[in-house]
């Protein structure tokens, strides 16, 4: 089975879309340089804002007829291939597929509304094609909308990024609830809380580590840690650059956070377990 890592929070700028992309990239590298048959990872932007889809494929200018929001809107027996259709090779890597965002989801959410079985319509089409995958990752918008339920009902694997400064125990123990939520209520046996990763962590603040301290005692949350990623302005010129953080400066501390992440991911796409 195919992993599908999907990275949510509904609190915004806490770097869903900069783990997302770097992480879809890590895997992608890390499968190859392991020798991997199939080293080919997705990501999918269901975030209007088109972040993910700018950074990774230079443009953000994807609309009716090339992003996932064509899939959406798709005759539900054209989906599957209305998908393949509408993935791009992104600038990245060879092997790092983009299926684009657009301003276009906006309306999307509107527009599905109500529909029976609009929920699925990424998650249906998805399963179809995602045997050409090794791992797809997908990108969500900062709020619990429908684009991100579409998200979360097509992933195996919730990661939750989170801001030391947002670490309260009843903000995320929400957030996982509101994934139990989705796993119970739409029947989604192989969906789960895969991890918390702490982002732009500052371990001179002291409020940082007294947070980082207090999750790693939390008996539920502090199993869950899985990376801290460290505050790191290579993010930022990356960003500005188009490049990933690893291409920006590969021995940037944000670089080798990341790495070390994605190894931890990679060894579970590996196992095929937990
Ligand atoms: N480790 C880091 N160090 C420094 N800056 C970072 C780091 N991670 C992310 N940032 C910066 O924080 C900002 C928000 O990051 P990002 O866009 O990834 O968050 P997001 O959760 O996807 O936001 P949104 O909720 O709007 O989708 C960006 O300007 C990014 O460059
Ligand atoms: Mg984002």
């Amino acid at each position: 089975m195919t992993r599908v890592f999907v990275f949510t929070n509904h609190k915004g700028g806490v770097g869903k879309s900069t783990s997302a992309t770097n992480t879809a990239l890590g895997i992608a590298g890390m499968l190859r340089r392991a020798g991997a048959p199939n080293s080919r990872v997705l990501l999918i932007d269901t975030d209007s804002q088109a972040h993910a889809t700018l950074v990774t494929t230079g443009t953000k200018d994807y609309g009716t007829d090339n992003s996932l929001y064509t899939v959406l809107m798709a005759d539900r027996q054209n989906a599957a291939q209305t998908l393949l259709n509408c993935i791009v090779q992104s600038t990245w890597d060879a092997d790092l597929h983009v299926l684009p965002g657009s301003p276009m989801l906006e309306g999307a959410e509107r527009e599905l509304m109500g529909i029976a079985g609009a929920p699925y319509r990424l998650a249906d089409p998805l399963s179809r094609i995602i045997n050409r995958y090794a791992a797809v990752v997908i990108d969500t918008r900062p709020s619990f909308s429908l684009m991100t339920e579409m998200g979360l009902i097509a992933a195996t694997d919730a990661i939750v990024p989170v801001e030391p400064r947002y670490l309260e125990t009843v903000g995320l123990m929400s957030v996982i609830g509101k994934i139990n939520d989705i796993r119970e209520g739409w029947r989604q046996p192989n969906l789960r809380v895969s991890g918390i990763l702490i982002t732009k962590m500052n371990t001179r603040i002291r409020g940082h580590n007294h947070l980082l301290d207090e999750l790693k005692t939390h008996t539920v949350l502090g199993k869950l840690l899985v990376g801290i990623i460290p505050a790191n302005e290579a993010v930022s010129y990356a960003h500005q650059n188009h490049q990933s953080v690893f291409n920006y400066d590969p021995q940037a501390p944000a670089s080798k956070a990341y790495a070390q992440f994605v190894g931890k991911l990679v060894q579970r796409i590996a196992k095929g377990g937990v």
